[in-house]
């Protein structure tokens, strides 16, 4: 079960964030901020207590927290983005970081290592890791390292077609895997049980099982049809301004 989530507030830089799909748009700085407030409500009533971190205008993609830690049961793990614009995002967390954990349980990706938490999925004490644009084998060497000091393990998934790992394949509890593209044969994710997404529907691939729900992003019906007869409760919410830059549900928050 996770007790504490982490969100920063969207910045009015959002607009420029970066994006792989300029042909949606730019997103609507006030639609991002409601939606951002929708999202900590289906956060609050997964019964979890919620950090809410000021807005960053330095870094326009600020909001996608996700991708500047890995928490684990064990440690918390600060990266290091893989692309130059958001390097500086994981020292920014840091500081909240050491509300939760002392010192000594505080980890660091350190150059040339490049990680971003979207490339990483826990199964329970093992942590898949996308091998990506913004995370590089010796990213992934060093995740590997410290978790093993921990007792927890860790092994890499090499992708092509996202930007993140979790951009494509997410894992829901209860041997659960919601899987679209690229991650949909691969044999690391053989024995889980695949809800296959469609291609038209591949966005919401990036569901996040919270405690007794899984939260769905609005939009995408044989998703949501498929969740719930898997046997989840859901909650919906909107992220269509955050998709605009390349941002699903599970970039806007950590969870532990
Ligand atoms: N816009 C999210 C990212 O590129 O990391």
């Amino acid at each position: 079960m996770f007790k504490n989530v982490i969100v920063r507030r969207p910045c009015r830089a959002l607009v420029s964030g970066i994006t792989s799909s300029p042909e949606l748009g730019t997103p609507d700085y006030e639609n991002a901020l409601k939606q951002h407030d929708d999202y900590i409500n289906a956060m609050k009533q997964c019964h979890v207590e919620v950090t809410v971190l000021e807005a960053n205008e330095a870094y326009p993609d600020s909001c996608f927290v996700e991708d500047t830690a890995v928490i684990t049961r064990e440690c918390a793990i600060i990266t290091n983005p893989g692309t130059d614009a958001r390097r500086g995002e994981a020292l920014e967390m840091l500081p909240t970081i050491r509300k939760f954990f002392p010192e000594d349980r505080i980890e660091y990706i350190q150059s040339p290592g490049t990680l971003e938490g979207g490339d990483v999925m826990m199964v329970g004490d093992h942590f898949y890791v996308g091998l990506s644009d913004r995370t590089n084998q010796e990213g992934i060497r060093q995740f590997i390292s410290i978790l093993n000091k921990y007792g927890l393990t860790g092994s890499a998934v090499p992708l092509t077609e996202f930007l993140h790992l979790k951009t494509g394949v997410n894992y829901i509890e209860n041997n659960n895997l919601l899987v679209t593209g690229e991650f949909i044969d691969k044999p690391e994710f053989a024995n889980f049980n695949k809800i296959i997404v469609s291609q038209e529907e591949a966005y919401a691939s990036n569901c996040i099982w919270m405690n007794d729900y899984v939260i769905v992003p609005e939009g995408y019906p044989n998703v949501l049809a498929e969740v719930q007869k898997a046997g989840y409760k859901v909650i919906i919410v909107d992220t269509s301004e955050y998709r605009k830059i390349d941002g699903g549900l599970s970039c806007l928050s950590l969870r532990f």
